[in-house]
């Protein structure tokens, strides 16, 4: 399993530090980012993405949570994306698999995101084609807000139809993930625990490590 704490619950005050602490104890990074548009928050561009690079080895985990992802995905993955995520929502069906296309054009593994309304069977047509799936266990659009317990079944599905299937893509869940409930998420098949806030208001080791359950 892979732990990818989100710097959207970063204190920026304390950049280097907390960085350091990361580059130790997490295996990628999640970058939240967000346009005002698709979700009701803005947060940060490219040059945000290029100050961790600098500053991490960590694998760049960038999530878009943008109406326009086919205009993000160049520019994030020049500014050093390793992985890429659009949201389902947010691309026509018979625009996501070009999509999914160019982003490993530009040399970076492609994911789709969900929402909590929004059910995994849709997802059917790219699931040959994906790295990720992201399965959004809050609201998207800021940190902070509790896990909603209908996420666990979707990522069942999404487990039993990728080994029905033999597909490889990689099981990522975001939004209200704890030491509460890692365990059950593994179990449940998630690959990728995303966390911000339990994260960021402990101890960035102790926190990590509590999500590892290993
Ligand atoms: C929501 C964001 C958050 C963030 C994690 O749009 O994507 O889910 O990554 O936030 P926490 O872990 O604080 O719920
Ligand atoms: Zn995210």
């Amino acid at each position: 399993m892979y732990t990818a704490p989100s710097i959207l619950s970063l204190d920026y005050t304390k950049f280097a530090e907390q960085v350091a602490e990361l580059n130790e104890c997490a295996d990628w990074l999640h970058f939240d980012v967000m346009d005002g548009h698709f979700v009701p928050n803005l947060t940060f561009g490219p040059d945000i993405l290029k100050a961790f690079c600098r500053t991490s080895p960590l694998f760049k985990d960038v999530h878009l949570m943008v109406s326009d992802p086919a205009f993000f995905t160049p520019v994030f993955a020049k500014a050093g994306a390793e992985g890429i995520t659009f949201h389902y929502e947010a691309v026509e069906e018979a625009k996501q698999s070009e999509l999914i296309e160019a982003i490993h054009e530009l040399g970076c593994k492609a994911g789709i995101s969900i929402k909590p309304g929004t059910e995994p069977e849709v997802l059917e047509a790219v699931l040959d084609k994906v790295d990720l799936v992201l399965v959004m266990s809050v609201e998207p659009g800021f940190g902070g807000q509790s896990f909603i317990p209908s996420s666990y079944d979707k990522i069942r599905k999404l487990a039993k139809r990728r080994k029905e299937k033999g597909y490889s893509y990689l099981i990522e869940v975001d939004g209200g993930v704890s030491d509460q409930n890692a365990a059950e998420l593994l179990k449940c098949g998630c690959d990728v625990l995303v966390a911000g806030s339990y994260v960021f208001k402990g101890n960035i080791k102790e926190r990590v490590a509590s999500l590892r359950q290993e």
